[in-house]
């Protein structure tokens, strides 16, 4: 089983291979909650830790137990999501019996690994960004900027939805899609009540705004996590496929939303999560409205996506004009970001104290005041 990380930045791909035939020994996912397959790539040489696993130089491990045919051969084993290097153990006798040499990778926050998950996830993150690009990031006109970082990204208009969802996808294929928006949409409120915390003048209201719309305006039969839940109603999605059709990507998609509202020091990153995700709706729910109404489906199933085409246009323009745009004119925002990772200059990672003259924005001086209170905590 391997480990392929892959993908650009938010949009990662976190797929588990496998890759050595040694599963059919049993070496693999007993507990049954392994990735879904992709191919991998082959080691050379086989001497390193870490990169992409994959079937190893020299051909399968058919011939190593007893064979003597793996001799002088490196297997590096990775390890698939939500497991960890003891996937292998029964997988390494049988292969250094035959002569061959094993090294088993444990991947940050999996098995023995004591690294917490929130901070291997993050980690993950920042390794994909790429330096050149935060240093092309203009000093005034970060929208257009961010905008236009999106356009040319895959997500952007994907296939998925403008090809598939609207001119291929079957009841069941729009069940699974439903799945992995769960996770998400599911949600949002909450991730946005999160958000809200810290912020104040036209970014609070922003907030409040949006999710008073979540809240559907005070209708209880409008809230928006309930409207979503008629699209599953409405295609009969069972507990069982919310918890065998979610993929590995809808699951990163989540947590990472959640993570990045629930810090203050993840607040500019879930700021941009959070714009990217409401600008990137009404074009896709476009598609999924197109592709149920080509199949004929229960036209009240589809009510959520119909009517956020409009509501998240809506949102999209109010959160970068009022949540995106204060929080690229912060000072504390531009010194590089709020967080920084481990490793990294103490002094950078500290922020700045409450401005001694008025603050530059609101959120400056919020976000300051109550860093320490919350960083950390476990609500
Ligand atoms: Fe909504
Ligand atoms: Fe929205």
């Amino acid at each position: 089983m391997g480990l392929l990380w892959g993908g650009s930045a938010r949009a990662r791909v976190f797929a588990a291979a496998c890759a050595l035939s040694a599963m059919a020994m049993g070496c693999g996912d007993d507990s049954g909650k392994g990735g879904s397959s992709a191919g991998g790539a082959a080691p050379e040489g086989g001497s390193g830790q870490g990169g992409q696993g994959g079937a190893p130089e020299g051909g399968g491990p058919e011939g190593g137990a007893g064979g003597g045919a793996s001799t002088g051969t490196t297997f590096v084993l990775v390890h698939g999501a939500f497991a960890g290097a003891w996937s292998w153990d029964r997988v390494t006798p049988a292969l250094e019996a035959g002569g061959a040499t094993v090294v088993t990778v444990e991947l940050p926050a999996h098995g023995a690994d004591e690294t917490p998950t929130e901070d291997a996830t993050l980690a993950a993150e920042d390794a994909q960004l790429v330096p050149a690009d935060l240093d092309a990031i203009p000093a005034a006109g970060f929208v257009p900027w961010l905008k236009d970082r999106v356009r040319r990204h895959p997500a952007f208009k994907h296939a998925y939805y403008h090809d598939f969802i609207r001119s291929e996808a079957t009841p069941v294929d729009l069940r699974r899609y439903l799945v992995q928006e769960s996770v998400v949409d599911g949600r949002f409120d909450d991730l946005l009540a999160l958000l809200q915390l810290g912020t104040d003048g036209a970014t609070k209201l922003e907030i409040a705004e949006n999710y008073w719309d979540e809240m559907g305006n005070g209708d209880a039969a409008q809230v928006h996590t309930l409207m979503f839940s008629r699209a599953m109603t409405a295609l009969a999605v069972t507990d069982v496929e919310m918890r065998e059709e979610m993929s590995a990507e809808g699951l990163l998609s989540g947590n990472l939303a959640m993570l990045l509202c629930r810090y203050r020091e993840t607040y500019p990153e879930a700021v941009g999560f959070l714009a990217v995700t409401e600008w990137l709706v009404p074009d896709r729910f476009s598609q999924v409205l197109a592709g149920w109404n080509r199949l004929g489906l229960d036209p009240a199933g589809i009510e959520y996506h119909d009517a956020h085409i409009a509501i998240d246009a809506r949102h999209a323009s109010g959160w970068f004009n009022n949540v995106v745009k204060p929080g690229a004119d912060s000072p504390s925002f531009r010194s590089t970001r709020s967080r920084m990772p481990a490793g990294s200059d103490p002094a950078r990672r500290s922020t700045p104290g409450p401005p001694a003259v008025a603050p530059a924005s609101a959120v400056d001086w919020n976000m300051d005041s109550i860093r320490s209170v919350l960083v950390g905590s476990t609500y």
